[in-house]
């Protein structure tokens, strides 16, 4: 090789891809990880409720606080443009990353929940008293409650379809709920107390036979599988920020370029109109159609290096590495007396939901703690679900791809100290 073809290879850039898988030097990445709770280390298994954040999301929130701060899409000053090209850029980034077809797909919202209230919203003004929503058994309040909000407002009907008891839907009855007068069906991708993943794509095409749209909130997906929107030809999709290792107080509407085109806006206010006089107003296209006021743009820059931190990890060793976590819990606390594990989906993330007999859930989580170990108690959010179990609550231990082995021996050890101490 010559000196000056030496000198080009050793220039030349990294040849892309992602970085080995090194759980260590993932967990340096999350400085949080790395403390103690109560006289121990910090077990954090609570990722479903929200995930922790690499330091390069964090420091890309404080550059851009340091050198951009400035609002989008208003002034023609330099920071302004900075941090509109850092905000257009972020929808841009979250378009590649879903596989959206166009940016104008992508709005930014501040996450499942406004979404699904957003789609309900505008949806629900075409709709007449009777006309029908399917949900399922397993679905978070979040994806219950603004249909609610909408019966009461304009009499439609809600249908629910069923689970059985390993905490899969019954999609043989699904046909049957899709018939007319159907409007939509909004359900999971991943249940946030089971676990279960729901075969989306094929849901899709069973409802798109049946002329139904689809609406899927994606809120606990995004953490454990790369999501194509595309590929799963749904019509909303939906997700949070904060749960997929980026800021609180963003999140993304995906919709279908015609379908958001045709719904009306959702809040009014600056940014979101073409033209306002006293006398009418015209609203702009979407997804500015959808961003009244100002938008959580540091937020976005932030959920944008959430993404940037995922693509370069191995998909496919982030899915073993989960998988054989989840194999490995499933072991352990089947193994603890009186246990019983809650969702036995063949498909599902790694969430574990479980009671133990004599322990309320509540106690559990407090006797967990003391020992380090985070975890959620309660009803998730999913109180139908729960009525279906015939159980008030329960504990889950949510994990995330920094979760390691030894932290699910920390929890079935500490599970083991709770039936001790109140057994
Ligand atoms: C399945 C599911 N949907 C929706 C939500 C609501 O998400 P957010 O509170 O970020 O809007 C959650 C939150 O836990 C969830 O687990």
């Amino acid at each position: 090789m010559t000196l000056a073809a030496e000198i080009a290879a050793a220039d030349a850039p990294e040849p892309s891809g992602p970085r080995p898988w090194d759980l260590d030097a993932i967990r340096r990445d999350f400085p949080i990880l790395n403390q103690q709770v109560n006289g121990a280390p910090l077990a954090y298994l609570d990722n479903a409720a929200t995930a922790q954040k690499p330091t390069a999301v964090i420091e890309s929130i404080a550059d851009f606080y340091r050198h951009d701060n400035a609002n989008v899409h208003r002034a023609v000053h330099a920071l302004a443009e900075r941090a509109t090209l850092a905000y257009e850029g972020a929808r841009e980034r979250v378009r590649g990353w879903i596989n959206a077809r166009s940016v104008s797909e992508v709005v930014f919202l501040r996450g499942t929940t406004e979404a699904i209230n957003l789609i309900a919203h505008g949806l629900g003004q075409g709709w007449s008293a009777g006309d029908r929503v399917v949900l399922t058994q397993m679905e978070h309040h979040a994806n219950i409650v603004p249909w609610q909000l909408l019966r009461e407002r304009a009499g439609i009907d809600i249908a629910v379809l069923p689970i059985n008891d390993a905490g899969e839907l019954d999609l043989a009855g699904l046909p049957r709920l899709l018939a007319p007068p159907t409007r939509l069906l909004a359900l999971t991708h991943v249940s946030n107390v089971l676990g279960t993943v729901n075969p989306i794509a094929d849901i899709v095409h069973i409802a798109h036979e049946h002329g139904v749209p689809v609406l899927v909130d994606g809120a606990q997906a995004m953490a454990h599988q790369r999501v194509d929107v595309q590929a799963l030809d749904c019509d909303f999709y939906c997700f949070s920020g904060h749960k997929m290792f980026g800021p609180t107080g963003i999140g993304v509407l995906y919709g279908r370029q015609a379908h958001l085109a045709a719904l009306p806006p959702w809040q009014g206010g600056g940014e979101m109109i073409r033209r306002v006089t006293f006398e009418r107003v015209r609203f702009a296209d979407p997804p500015q159609r959808f961003e009244a006021g100002t938008q959580d743009f540091a937020g976005a820059v932030g959920l944008a290096a959430a993404i940037d931190y995922l693509d370069n990890l191995d998909q496919g060793a982030l899915a073993r590495h989960e998988q054989s976590l989840l194999r490995y819990a499933v072991e352990r606390l089947d193994a603890v007396p009186g246990l019983r594990l809650i969702g036995r989906a063949a498909h599902r993330a790694p969430v574990l939901s479980f009671l133990v007999d004599g322990v309320h859930a509540h106690d559990m989580g407090t006797l967990l703690d003391r020992k380090g170990v985070a975890v959620r108690t309660g009803h998730h959010c999913a109180m139908p679900l729960m009525d279906f179990y015939g159980v008030p609550a329960t504990t889950r231990a949510s994990l995330a791809f920094y979760n390691t082995r030894d932290e699910i021996d920390r929890l079935a050890d500490a599970i083991d100290y709770a039936r001790g101490v109140l057994a």
